[in-house]
């Protein structure tokens, strides 16, 4: 039987374990796109340029639900103009950069474009602090890594494309032992899926 896609119509499964995030404290929510074979870009090309337009749809939409973000300095600079282009949706984007002499090597505007060279724990503390209740991690694989590694990423969503690589930035690029729960998982369109994990 075909399995129709979709995003009303294209759930695959579900568990009881799905819950709104609305009320809690701060979530933090890994947000990806990567081939088969775990890498979020293609080879050595810059960007998530493989992701399908199921995928750049349901970014673009699922963004919209966040009130915060944080991304690395690579991811930054590869698609800087749409990320500047972005400051008008209400959302504080955070970057990490180490780049000497200033957290603030490309111009920051408070409340909306931040640069930060703290750790992923003192970010997150942060965010608490100013009252922020969804995080979207938006990579790239140093920043999931990082984040990952410490401890303070409560769900991954990630789509996957029906495409394989061998090589390119891998999803995190430091050893971590993340273990997870399926929370659910449907098709964006009739090849790429959508899954949805917690960290357990
Ligand atoms: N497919 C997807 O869903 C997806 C998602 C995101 C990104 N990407 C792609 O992945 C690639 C980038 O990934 P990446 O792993 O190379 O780089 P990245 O994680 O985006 O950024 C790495 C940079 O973040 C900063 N950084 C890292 N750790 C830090 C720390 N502890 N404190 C402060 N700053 C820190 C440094 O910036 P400075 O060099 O400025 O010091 C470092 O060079 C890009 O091509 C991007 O387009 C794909």
């Amino acid at each position: 039987m075909a399995i129709k896609a979709g995003r009303e119509n294209a759930r695959l499964c579900k568990s009881a374990r799905v819950g709104s995030v609305a009320g809690m404290s701060l979530r933090v929510i890994l947000i990806a796109a990567q081939s088969l074979d775990g890498r979020i870009t293609f080879h050595d090309v810059k960007g998530a340029t493989f992701a399908s337009a199921a995928d750049r749809q349901y970014f673009r939409e699922v963004l919209r639900g966040f009130d915060c973000s944080v991304m690395g300095g690579e991811t930054f600079r590869v698609s800087e103009k749409a990320i500047r282009g972005r400051k008008d949706d209400g959302r504080l984007q955070i970057i990490m950069t180490r780049r000497s002499g200033a957290t603030d090597p490309w111009g920051s505007v408070s409340g909306v474009l931040e640069f930060s060279r703290e750790s992923p724990e003192k970010i997150i503390a942060g965010l608490k602090a100013r009252g922020k209740k969804r995080c979207a991690l938006l990579g790239g694989g140093q920043i999931y890594g990082a984040f990952l590694a410490a401890g303070v990423v409560d769900e991954v969503w990630l789509t996957v494309e029906p495409r394989i690589f061998g090589a390119g930035v891998p999803l995190t690029t430091q050893a971590v032992d993340v273990k997870l729960a399926l929370l659910d998982c449907e098709r964006l369109s009739s090849d790429t899926l959508l899954l949805k994990y917690k960290v357990t």
